[in-house]
């Protein structure tokens, strides 16, 4: 269970924006099936985000691009079913939200009636400005994403740190003061300079949450089959790996193709 300095029975957006005020740091993880959601749960995880990176690590894909809203609202209803505690935050894929404001908000809408989860999460700064301010009118909380943002890969042409240069890192500044403005409660801040980090991090209310972003972001995120060590080809220096699942998975899988391959599975205690 949970070892939190203060114990929270559910998780909301006032309780995040409560644990930046006590200095208590958020943890944060990903899931994308049912029983994975229901240990990161029970371990007592603040956050449980469905992220379109179930296109990379779920679904086999290169970039997220090709991910889809139903396949997001999908997710997060398996993730919904074992999700207790944790707050559930659905990630907005690649143009479910970029068409116009009227598709966006209906699409967010989509997610919270159909999946269950009790946020979104979208990437971009300034040109989400309306969109952002009109889902927190209606009632929709909503976590920013800046940085290193993987919707943009294409435009970026590369998965290297982001905001190194002035211009850049001024620009990140800006539209995460104007997220904060229009009322997001939490923003993720992907692959920047720690010391940006910090300077979003003391600059704005709302709770930012790190990956690659160093120790004084509000919060870490990582995506959990990274941090299981279940994928043996990436190895971004900001993943801390803390298991070998890949190694007990191929050794289990080993094993038990030599056992029915020997004949010594099934035994007469596993048989009726
Ligand atoms: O899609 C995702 O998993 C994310 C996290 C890396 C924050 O956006």
């Amino acid at each position: 269970m949970s070892s939190h300095p203060g114990e929270y029975k559910r998780i909301t957006t006032k309780v995040i924006l409560n644990m930046k005020k006590t200095g208590e740091k958020v943890a944060m993880l990903t899931a994308y099936d049912f029983m994975t959601a229901k240990l990161l749960d029970e371990a007592g995880v603040d956050i449980i985000l469905v992220g379109d990176s179930v296109g990379n690590v779920f679904q086999g894909l290169e970039t997220t691009l090709p991910v889809t809203l139903d396949e997001i609202i999908y997710h997060t209803k398996v993730v919904r079913r074992a999700v207790k505690r944790a707050m559930l935050v659905a990630d907005m894929p690649f143009m479910s939200f970029q068409v116009n404001t009227e598709e966006a908000v209906r699409n967010c809408g989509r997610i919270l009636k159909e999946s269950g989860a009790e946020a979104v999460k979208m990437e971009g700064g300034k040109r989400i400005e309306p969109l952002v301010k009109q889902l927190v009118d209606i009632g929709i909380p909503v976590m920013g994403h800046l940085g290193l943002t993987p919707q943009s890969i294409y435009k970026f042409g590369t998965y290297e740190v982001r905001a190194r240069e002035t211009a850049e890192a001024k620009q990140l500044v800006e539209d995460a003061k104007i997220l904060d403005r229009v009322g997001v409660f939490g923003l993720v801040l992907e692959k920047i300079p720690s010391s940006l980090a910090a300077k979003v991090t003391k600059n704005v209310s709302c709770a930012t949450i790190g990956i690659g972003a160093g120790p004084h972001c509000d919060g870490q995120v990582l995506v959990t089959n990274d941090m299981l060590g279940m994928n043996e080809q990436f190895h971004p220096r900001f993943v801390r790996t803390y298991a070998k699942l890949t190694e007990t998975m191929r050794g289990a899988f080993q094993n038990y193709i030599d056992d029915v391959k020997k004949k010594s599975f099934p035994s007469k205690n596993e048989s009726y």
